[in-house]
């Protein structure tokens, strides 16, 4: 059985202290059993976090990380470093990372696979952008982004995966993609998956969807069959409007 899941994506906001104040706020709310609520602050507050959080049920996680074990790579942090301050999830691929730092689908395939190798687990993100969509281009360039960045992997590396299907149209700019655009690409995936790899690894992976989701309209989106959850930016930064999503299956 797949897995309900609601993630916050804090991108590169909050110091300490408002991390401290957020996670404070987070853990006076009441979390559904039935979910799996994680939070992804900026680097430098992964440990703070990891250690706040420790008798919450709410998994910390990592925006990024790099595919190396260790070496010259100034500035940059790899699997081992996150595991050791007790981060084991990371999210790879965002749409961010591939516009801004050029993260493309072949190094976004080794990240993966350290992700793996490490035995962590890997939101992989992908989602077209909106001349992709005019185009009419969308599921081509979501199969690619999936099959370029994702299908080396072995049937049995699925389960320390969760996807996260975000247009990049729908990011940060109020406009969500609407529940049935964002089921019929979902179904997509899944049909897509269940072709390069079984029925079975279809079905029990979750889907997450990203982009603009909101308190008032997470509940329509969450609704459809084939949406497991939401990674959430913007509405993340308030433990109110986040327990909100989080509750709005
Ligand atoms: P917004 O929820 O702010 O649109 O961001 C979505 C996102 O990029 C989550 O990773």
């Amino acid at each position: 059985m797949r897995k309900k899941i609601v993630a916050g994506n804090w991108k590169m906001n909050n110091d300490l202290s408002e991390t401290e104040h957020l996670l404070e706020d987070l853990k006076g709310q009441v979390i559904p059993n039935e979910v799996n609520v994680m939070v992804a602050p900026t680097f430098t507050n992964l440990q703070f976090a990891f250690t706040s959080l420790k008798n919450y049920p709410i998994e910390v996680a990592a925006q990024n990380m790099h595919q190396d074990q260790s070496g010259a790579f100034t500035g940059e942090v790899s699997a081992q470093m996150l595991k050791s301050v007790g981060v084991h999830t990371v999210i790879l691929g965002h749409s961010e990372r591939r516009a801004y730092f050029h993260e493309n689908n072949a190094v976004l395939a080794e990240k993966v696979s350290a992700a793996l190798q490490n035995e962590m687990n890997a939101i992989y993100c992908f989602g077209e952008e909106l001349a992709d969509r005019k185009g009419e281009n969308h599921f081509k360039v979501v199969e690619s982004q999936l099959r370029e960045g994702l299908f080396h992997i072995a049937n049995s590396d699925w389960k320390q995966i969760i996807l996260a299907y975000e247009p990049v149209w729908a990011i940060g700019t109020g406009e969500t993609a609407s529940p049935e655009q964002a089921q019929e690409m979902h179904q997509f995936i899944r049909k897509t998956i269940s072709e390069h790899y079984s029925e079975a690894v279809a079905d029990n992976v979750s889907i997450l969807y990203g982009g603009s989701v909101k308190p008032d309209n997470a509940k329509e989106i969450f609704g459809q069959p084939d949406v497991d959850g939401g990674l959430i930016g913007g509405a993340a930064l308030d433990a109110k409007s986040f327990m909100a999503i989080v509750n709005a299956f």
